[in-house]
């Protein structure tokens, strides 16, 4: 003991080098490759903004086309894969079955297994991205009993996701276009984090050099949790639950209470000490949604004036607790039609391109080590063992 540095929840360790994203949690920036996530939300599509992060750089057309034409020729999965679905309770929560799935890919792809080849990383990457959105669109339709939908390449990804999980063989499915644009700033959004909780489990599992799926497979389970990723499903239910702007106070109090477990949910974060620039571009977009769809949700009003309380009030000011970019997210995707249930399996899904690209990096960085932290021992010094009689 007293040789390592205690540090519990990695509040002051830098685990890696990456280029990928920065953030600065003072001031509220968030960059990808340079970019701000404001102008990329704004300008850029979840097509491109994986190509930045995959290849440093924003494709020209010409690279664009081909980059998401490729995408494209993964999008199926093996038909095999569908009888592994109906295994599942119909029931089971969309991330349990991604994190089912997810990780049974390596199961088919066993090229994926030989992660010093460059060439298999990439393609491995590449059915990540394209195979997510039919796996999640999968476990909705499942869920619900609908035929699964196959993808339909002619549409973008972001249509062909809306698509496989709205759509249903017996009509035509028209693609909202402003749905589509803000399903895929969404994913923009989420795209990625620097080194949060899941992406450094990737990483993590990556290190010992495990599949790529495998890996992605335990970056979803960690996604999963409530204090992550889960926070989006947990953030509209608190909404609800509050209900009516009337109830704001008592949700307020008890979030304050160090006796009371409750916390907001879609309020705080480990690095933002200001507001989350990405929570900032999706409060704009609950109104952009509720106006092309001409539909409106008491539970945004209760969320606007949540916030203005919040940031009013000494305890969340002193503790710089902000709303985070699961704050508003969760009202959007609710008006676009999707359960509760699923919105962790659409972060899940934007999520895997900076998984992706961050399992990448680490393998190609030739300072690479297995990830193996140590520990301050808190058990008994040495002892004999007693025979069970003498207990
Ligand atoms: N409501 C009430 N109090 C809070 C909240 C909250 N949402 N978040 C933090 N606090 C308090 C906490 O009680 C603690 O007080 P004290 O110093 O008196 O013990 C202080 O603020 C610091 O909190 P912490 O838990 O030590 O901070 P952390 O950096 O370990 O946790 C967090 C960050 C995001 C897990 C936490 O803020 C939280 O649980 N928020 C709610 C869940 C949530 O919205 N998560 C989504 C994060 S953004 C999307 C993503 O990255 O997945």
């Amino acid at each position: 003991t007293g040789m390592f540095t205690y540090d519990p929840g990695f509040t002051s360790t830098a685990s890696c080098e990456s280029s990928l994203t920065y953030i600065d949690g003072e001031e509220g920036i968030l960059l990808h490759r340079g970019y701000p996530i404001g102008q990329l939300a704004e300008h850029s599509s979840f097509m491109e903004v994986s190509y930045l992060m995959l290849n440093g750089e924003l494709p020209n057309s010409q690279e664009l086309d081909e980059f998401s034409r490729t995408i494209t020729r993964h999008t199926m999965l093996h038909e095999q894969l569908a009888t592994f679905y109906r295994g599942f309770r119909r029931d089971a929560h969309p991330m349990a079955i991604m994190c089912g799935v997810v990780g049974a890919l390596s199961a088919f792809y066993h090229d994926s297994t030989d992660i010093s080849d460059p060439h298999h990383r990439k393609v491995s990457s590449h059915r990540l991205i394209a195979k997510m959105p039919t796996i999640a669109a999968m476990a909705y339709k499942y869920s619900v009993g609908q035929p699964f939908l196959y993808p339909d390449n002619s549409l973008s990804y972001t249509a062909n996701f809306l698509r496989m999980t709205f759509g249903v063989p017996a009509e035509p499915y028209e693609v909202h276009p402003a749905v589509e644009r803000a399903m895929d700033r969404i994913f923009i959004l989420h795209a990625d984090h620097e080194q949060n909780a899941s992406t450094s489990t990737v990483r993590l599992a990556g290190s010992s050099g495990a599949n790529p799926f495998a890996c992605i497979a335990a970056g979803i389970a960690c996604l999963w949790g409530p204090a992550h990723g889960g926070a989006n499903e947990a953030a509209l239910n608190m909404l609800r639950e509050i209900g009516t702007p009337d109830r704001i106070k008592h949700y307020i109090e008890r979030a304050k209470d160090k006796n009371d477990p409750f916390r907001l949910m879609g309020f705080g974060h480990r690095v933002y000490k200001n507001y989350d620039p990405r929570a900032t571009v999706m409060q704009k977009t609950v109104r952009e949604v509720f106006e092309a769809l001409k539909v409106t949700d008491p539970v945004f009003e209760t969320a606007l004036q949540l916030e203005e309380i919040a940031l009013n009030d000494d305890y969340f000011h002193e503790k710089k607790l902000f709303p985070n970019v699961d704050f508003y997210s969760g009202i959007i995707l609710s008006a676009m039609g999707f359960p509760t249930t699923m919105f962790t399996a659409l972060f899940a899904l934007a999520r895997t391109v900076g998984w992706v690209a961050q399992w990448n990096e680490m393998i190609s960085d030739p300072g690479q080590k297995i990830g193996r932290p140590r520990q301050l021992y808190t058990g008994p010094t040495e002892r004999d063992y007693i025979p069970i009689e003498k207990r």
